[in-house]
């Protein structure tokens, strides 16, 4: 359950100043420990960051008995030679709706695999369709009983042509997972084209799969007998990357950003520019220096799958564009309610209308300190952002969404200059 007497309590403190290290990606490691269930001999992860999401993943893996064990902080050595079970655990999927990402791999190794419906979240319905017409295609039998989904291939699975509605990335992952030992070529087309998408093709093909494609939006696998072990590095985490740097440029500050990709942010550097940031990317380092010295201007963003806009972006843009001079718009085209963090920067001054999903905002001059609330992951990054430029105190609560993504979110924080510490409340 979550741990909800924990709260953050940032107040404004100027400008960020120093350097901040961004860790491994989130969403790359989900799906790379899933797909971790593939493999029969040791696997080495690195740069694993160290976040709740992962710890469910590991509960995941283990549960289906995975041997896993951490060789450092943020390193894994991961074993599932012998597995024992192809159901995830319904209480664990409860605590992690990404742990879904577990079927493909599952129904890969034993030709079936039982979860439980992920059902809808925070920032919308979330339907699993594409996975499951994913599946189906590839000679599986879907059934969906109340909140309980199976996949059975009962003649094992065979590669065949699967085109996306919508480039779903959890899809796209899961059915190239399962692809990966299925007999034949699977072709996945408008296939989602995130990095990573390319990080977990890279991390299979280690293993011992043929995948061509990622990173475009034709995936072909040619399925295999049997994946094998490998040692692999996780992509750095871009929404966090730029979380940072939309913090640094909302503060008037001066940062660098270590280990992170310039041209996995492409978005977010123009859009920084386009407000007026000055941005230095080194040319052979993995580093960029992110710098304000004035009032933004206001802008305006609309979401959208990679390479545009990330809608996970989206909430921390807005809280920039809260203090923004004159009028920025924002427009949420991959999720269907995805601003829930409105009437939170609201309760902190912000000017901000919605209409479906456009919001336009007037920015003001000062945002104030507020007792908040973390309604989701990002929303809880905006807030933190928030109340780094607000006057007085902010205090957010349900951080536990924050911890679902933001490893070390405090000390990364204070080392920059900023005054913010988490205590507990009764
Ligand atoms: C992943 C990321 C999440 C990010 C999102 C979009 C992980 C663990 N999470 O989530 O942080 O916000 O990509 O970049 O990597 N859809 C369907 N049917 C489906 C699947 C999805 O209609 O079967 C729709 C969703 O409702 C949503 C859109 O497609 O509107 C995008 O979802 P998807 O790309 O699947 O996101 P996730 O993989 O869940």
């Amino acid at each position: 359950m979550p741990e909800n007497n924990e709260i953050l309590v940032v107040n404004g403190n100027g400008p960020l100043h120093g350097r901040v290290k961004v860790s491994g990606a989130k969403n790359s490691a989900l799906p790379i420990l899933a797909a971790c269930l593939l493999g029969t001999e040791d696997i080495i992860l690195e740069e694993v960051p160290k976040l709740k999401d992962v710890e469910i993943m590991i509960e995941v893996l283990k549960s289906l008995g995975s041997e896993v064990e951490y060789l450092d902080e943020t390193t894994l050595k991961i074993n599932s030679k012998n597995l024992n079970s192809y159901e995830t655990p319904f209480e664990l999927m409860d605590k992690m709706r990404a742990s879904f990402v577990v079927m493909g791999p599952l129904l890969a190794r034993f030709n079936k695999t039982k979860t439980k419906s992920p059902g809808g979240c925070n920032i919308g319905k979330r339907p699993i369709d594409l996975h499951l017409k994913g599946f189906s295609a590839l000679n599986a039998k879907t059934i969906q009983n109340h909140d309980e989904i199976s996949a059975i291939a009962e003649d094992g699975l065979k590669g065949s042509v699967v085109y996306l509605d919508f480039p779903s990335v959890g899809a796209t992952q899961n059915i190239m997972m399962a692809a990966t030992m299925a007999k034949g070529l699977t072709t996945i087309e408008n296939a989602a084209k995130e990095p990573e998408i390319v990080d977990l093709s890279n991390f299979l093909s280690k293993l011992g799969a043929k995948i061509k494609g990622a990173g475009t939006s034709t995936i072909m696998i040619e399925g295999v007998d049997k994946l094998t072990g490998t040692t692999h590095s996780i992509i750095p985490d871009r929404i966090e990357a730029a979380t940072y740097m939309l913090a640094a440029a909302m503060t008037k500050g001066d940062i660098v950003i270590e280990n992170v990709i310039a041209s996995h942010i492409r978005p977010i550097i123009a859009k920084l520019i386009e407000v007026g940031c000055i941005i230095e990317e080194s040319e052979d380092d993995d580093v960029i220096r992110v710098k304000a010295d004035k009032r933004l201007k206001g802008t305006s963003i609309k979401t959208l799958p990679y390479p545009g806009f990330p809608t996970d972006v989206q909430a921390q843009f807005m809280a920039l564009m809260t203090v923004c001079e004159g009028e920025s718009l924002v427009k949420e085209t991959v999720f269907e309610n995805r601003f829930m963090h409105v009437d939170q920067l609201k309760k902190m001054g912000a000017f901000v209308v919605t209409e479906g999903n456009e919001a336009a905002i007037l920015g003001v001059d000062k945002l104030k300190g507020a007792d908040v609330k973390a309604t989701d992951l990002r929303a809880g990054a905006a807030l933190v952002m928030a109340g780094l430029v607000a006057e007085g105190e902010t205090r957010i609560s349900d951080i536990y969404h924050i911890d679902r993504g933001y490893s070390d979110i405090v000390s990364k924080f204070s080392n920059l200059g900023a005054k913010i510490k988490r205590i507990k409340v009764e």
